[in-house]
């Protein structure tokens, strides 16, 4: 018995050297500070889980998915009744992409509360910005191809949209080219220009997070300026329970999709506007209640652009939240804010802000 193990366990570690040599495995366990394998820091690499199965699902739903406007409902309706585990993996899709915005936000708040956008990461925070945009815009078209009452309305807002930018929004508008419809359109952003952006960003991003190392737990006296390329911990253990927390999300969404599948609406009637947008834009119809198409604009080049200046605004040499009680303050005020709004749209009917504009698919 003994004997069995010990050639068991020497085979093991001949394929592990065999590997080893050829792929650089063990080039991963370089160490990391012990903090980088809590659930704080593990958020960002979750939501890099997310992307993964969000890919693997989508690729699965391309096979049935028709862009064109006068198929592209009846081909969700097909997928969902008619092909295997289509109705499943449409919901693991739909209910991963949730998940992803929700750690994607907890992530940014793990980030701007512990203080982990100063130096020397300012740019990786601008990164992760630009990486929140991509997140937005995926929600955003996604949203608009399952092509129901409520994709019909958010593509009138992108229309709006494009109005409110002026000619450089022509890109966003159906007249920019006669030969493709936009839901078409829309669909390539959300199958291939979003896709190529987030991957040259999340390369940038990881590079840099492997660069920096991770930032130190913000501690009463632990100052910016800190490298996190030493530790207890190893890069290859932060990795493998990645993958676990990954495992957790996918079962997650899987029993959600189980439970309640994604939700498809009737064919859109052109000219109605009876829906609310999805949770993550609910406060930015707060605004368009209030100042009609122009709050799709202005809000949210604010908020992104205070987020930006975050690093730059907030000088304080230390990263524990209880030293920089005017960020901390700010911050916690505006999430509020936008919790409050949101919360706010959530009850109460919807409102008609576009009207009279044509189909455009
Ligand atoms: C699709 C979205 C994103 C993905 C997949 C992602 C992924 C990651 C990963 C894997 C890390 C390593 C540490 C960790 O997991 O916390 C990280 C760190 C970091 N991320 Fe993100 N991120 C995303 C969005 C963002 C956003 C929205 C921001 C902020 C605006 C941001 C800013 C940062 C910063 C500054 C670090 C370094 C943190 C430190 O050293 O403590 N990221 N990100």
């Amino acid at each position: 018995m003994e004997a069995q193990k010990t050639v068991m366990q020497s085979r093991r570690r001949r394929l592990w050297e065999a590997l080893d040599e050829r792929l650089g495995l063990s080039a991963l366990r370089y160490p990391v500070p012990a903090h980088a394998n809590t659930l704080g820091y593990m958020l960002g690499g979750i939501t890099l889980f997310g992307f993964l199965i969000l890919i693997a699902t989508g690729i699965y739903l391309t096979q049935f998915y028709n862009p064109d406007p006068s198929q592209a409902h009846d081909s969700v309706v097909y997928l969902v009744e008619q092909t295997t585990f289509g109705d499943l993996v449409r919901s693991i899709h739909y209910w991963t992409a949730n998940l992803v915005v929700v750690t994607v936000l907890l992530h940014l708040l793990r980030i701007f509360f512990a203080g982990a956008y100063k130096r020397p990461r300012e740019a990786n925070w601008l990164v992760g910005l630009a990486l929140l945009a991509i997140t937005i815009g995926f929600v955003f078209t996604g949203t608009v191809l399952k092509w129901d009452q409520e994709a019909y309305e958010a593509m009138l807002h992108n229309m709006a949209f494009s109005e409110l930018l002026g000619g450089i929004g022509s890109w966003f508008s159906p007249s920019f080219t006669l030969s493709v419809p936009m839901l078409t359109r829309l669909y390539a952003v959300h199958i291939a220009v979003l896709p190529a952006l987030f991957l040259i960003l999340i390369a940038i991003h990881l590079m840099l997070v492997k660069y920096h190392g991770i930032s130190p737990l913000p501690t009463l006296n632990a100052r910016a300026g800190t490298w996190g390329k030493e530790g207890t911990g190893r890069f290859s253990a932060h990795l493998r329970r990645m993958v676990g927390y990954g495992l957790w999300l996918l079962a997650l969404a899987g029993v959600l999709a189980l439970l309640w599948p994604a939700p498809l609406g009737y064919p859109p009637v052109p000219g109605a506007e009876v829906t609310k947008p999805p949770w993550l834009f609910l406060w930015l119809y707060a605004f368009e209640n209030w100042v009609g198409t122009a709050g799709l604009l202005w809000p949210p080049l604010v908020l992104f652009l205070l987020l930006a200046l975050v690093p730059f605004l907030d000088r304080s040499p230390y990263l524990a939240p209880r030293k920089r009680p005017v960020t901390v303050t700010l911050g916690v005020v505006l999430l509020l804010f936008l919790v409050g709004l949101s919360v706010y749209v959530a009850l109460t009917p919807p409102v008609s802000h576009i009207q009279g504009q044509g189909m455009g698919g």
